[in-house]
């Protein structure tokens, strides 16, 4: 399946609108920043890493078309496009991740033409695209080795090629496990409320002969205690110094479930999505989103009555101790994680 969530094409950001999988598949092309804010907040893109990607290709579109002769001009203009795309979404630290090369590339490249340092802007952006599409097979790869024939393995939300350039960390582990050959079965928590799940990860595996099967969130541990799951993997969002990992609402509980049903859990992360910056998860800060995603967004007449308090977290945070390995485009890494996680920082 050739396809790319994000990239850049005739001189825009070509996006897979996402909201509107599955009924069909069709590209945004966002030609302004505007537009981009609305995709990123909207979930027309998303997922870490392809937010990743969206902050590179942001700043080179906030800038590409603007007339400032200075560096110091260009500069400010940059920083305001890093503010105005940074308070998009809060959690995903690839977003930050790749504002921040955005902001390192300009800095290193002062004394440069102004065309020239626009030039290297878009050079960087499709870096990180393109480190991304290596990062998400050598996650596969690594993964791989932890699938064993007739598996039955859960996940949630989507961490496939939707939410990255065009492969996925925990979806690119079952992509890669079955390119090998192995046959093993993946059960979809929909993910409630935006349905990822449902929408989005039961799509892309269904489209690679995946065996997938559809489960509401609630009956994860029902599925477990039949001892029909083997293993968890997720994507994460953003994983602390200490490897707590901040992930789609919901994959705590699976992490529970997975504890107590002593089921191995995995998180699959590319190290852009590691924050050197927090010691623990006590430092994420989860996006509350929008009441009506609980209440009626999804379904025909509203489910709730008018007027209810909603409570509608979009991430959570599994604690390390909950987490049997991270698998990253440098290695899996296993508990004690400190020194795991400050080797793949720092090569
Ligand atoms: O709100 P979303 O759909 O952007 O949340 C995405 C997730 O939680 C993914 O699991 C995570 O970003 C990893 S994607 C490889």
């Amino acid at each position: 399946m050739q396809m790319r969530t994000i990239e850049w094409k005739d001189n825009a950001i070509r996006i897979i609108d996402q909201t509107k999988l599955p009924a069909s598949c069709v590209y945004l092309t966002i030609r302004d920043l505007e537009t981009l804010g609305k995709a990123i907040k909207l979930l027309q893109v998303r997922g870490a890493p392809a937010l990743g990607a969206a902050a590179g290709l942001g700043v080179y579109l906030g800038l590409k078309d603007s007339k400032v002769h200075t560096y110091a001009q260009l500069s400010r203009d940059a920083e305001k496009i890093i503010r105005y795309i940074g308070s998009s979404r809060p959690t995903a630290y690839n977003l930050f991740w790749g504002l921040a090369r955005i902001r390192a590339v300009i800095k290193k490249n002062r004394s440069m033409a102004i065309p020239e340092i626009k030039k290297e802007i878009l050079e960087e952006a499709r870096h990180i695209i393109e480190e991304d599409q290596r990062s998400c097979r050598s996650i596969g790869a690594y993964g791989a080795s932890l699938i064993t024939r007739n598996d039955a393995i859960l996940t949630v939300c989507n961490a496939g090629m939707l939410a990255t350039i065009d492969y996925g960390t925990a979806l690119g582990v079952f992509y890669s496990a079955h390119a090998q050959g192995k046959r093993f079965k993946v059960f979809a928590c929909e993910t409630r409320p935006l349905l990822q799940g449902a929408r989005l990860t039961t799509w892309e595996l269904k489209k690679h002969g995946i065996d997938v099967t559809l489960l509401c969130d609630s009956m994860a541990a029902y599925l477990m205690r039949q001892g029909k799951i083997k293993k968890v993997i997720t994507g994460a969002d953003r994983i602390a110094r200490n490897a707590d990992a901040a992930n789609k609402i919901g994959t705590y509980s699976l992490a529970v479930l997975s504890h107590y049903h002593k089921i191995p859990f995995y998180v699959a992360a590319p190290v852009s999505t590691f924050d050197p910056h927090i010691a623990t998860g006590k430092e994420i800060i989860i996006e509350e989103r929008d009441p009506e995603e609980v209440t009626s967004l999804y379904f025909k007449k509203p489910v709730a009555a008018a007027g209810v308090k909603v409570c509608n977290p979009a991430f959570d945070v599994t604690p390390h101790e909950l987490i049997t390995a991270i698998i990253t485009d440098k290695g899996i890494i296993r508990p004690p994680f400190g020194r795991g996680i400050t080797k793949v920082l720092t090569s």
